[in-house]
Parts: structure tokens; sequence; C-alpha cells
């Protein structure tokens, strides 16, 4: 790999992120810990976990320019999410990325990701 190739382009670029949070939210929409926590119409947030994911891995900036600094902690905090919201979170996650069978160095750079900072946004005990 290239050092200047980004995960954001290894991945497949924008479609690849689309796809991901779709079927991430696909799970959501079905899943009775996590859909309470979720606003009613699931467009923007397809959309704005979509741009970040993109942005954070070496995509265009675009995240950034439509809502700002993430400060993820903080935007997380009107939502209770203990270890069961952070685990389902994270099947669900989980499940969308094997689902699009990403190349090895792909899998393994979101997978230490997102445990990490699934952890990090846990804010109840
Ligand atoms: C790797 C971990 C996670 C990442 C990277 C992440 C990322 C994001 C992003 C980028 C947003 C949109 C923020 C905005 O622009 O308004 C968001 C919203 C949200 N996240 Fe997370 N999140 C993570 C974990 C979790 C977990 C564990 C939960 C547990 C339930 C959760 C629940 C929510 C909810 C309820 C929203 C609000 C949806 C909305 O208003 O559109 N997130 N998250």
């Amino acid at each position: 790999m290239a050092p200047e190739t980004t995960l954001y382009e290894l991945a497949g670029g924008t479609p690849f992120f689309e796809a991901l949070v779709a079927r991430f939210y696909d799970g959501v929409e079905r899943d009775e810990v996590l859909r309470p926590l979720y606003p009613q119409d699931l467009g923007p947030s397809r959309r704005n976990l979509a741009l970040f994911l993109a942005q954070y891995w070496g995509g265009p900036a675009t995240y950034d320019q439509e809502r700002g600094q993430p400060q993820l902690r903080m935007r997380h905090f009107p939502f209770a999410i203990g270890p069961a919201e952070r685990d389902r979170w994270l099947l669900l996650m989980r499940r969308a990325l094997a689902s699009l069978d990403p190349a090895p160095a792909v899998a393994g750079a979101f997978e230490e990701y997102l445990s990490t900072a699934a952890e990090a946004l846990r804010n109840r005990d």
C-alpha cells in the first residue's frame, strides 16, 4: 500500500461508507434496544454517520463543513449509552462491515477503531 493511500480509498471511497451505514441503520431500524434512542427519521442520521466515517478515514471533509467539529462524546451525552447499548451498536456495525467483505486491512483498522470509540462513548455504567 502506497503511503499516501488512505483507508477511505482502500475501502472504495464514498460508496463503501454509504453502503456500510445503510446496512447498519437497517439493523437499527429493527433493533428493540437501539431504535428508541434514534430519531423517527433516520435519514439525517444515515448521512451524518456516513460523512463522519468517510472523513475520519481520510475522505472529504464534508462532515466538518456541515456539522462542525465532531465532538462525538458531547453529541452522545443526550443518549443513555451503557454496556448493553454499546455492545448492540458494535454488533450491528460489525455485521454491516462483515456483509461488505472488506479487505483485511480495512476490516482490521475498523475493528480497532470501532471497539475503542464505542467504549469511549459509553456514558452510563
Ligand atoms: C464507534 C462508535 C461511534 C461512532 C463513530 C458514532 C458516530 C456518530 C455520529 C457521527 C453521529 C452524528 C453526530 C451529528 O453530527 O449529529 C452519531 C449520532 C448518534 N449516535 Fe453514535 N457513534 C458511535 C457509537 C454510538 C453508540 C455506542 C451508540 C449507542 C446507542 C450511539 C448512538 C447514537 C445516537 C442515538 C445518535 C443520534 C442520531 C441522530 O440524531 O442522528 N452511537 N453517532
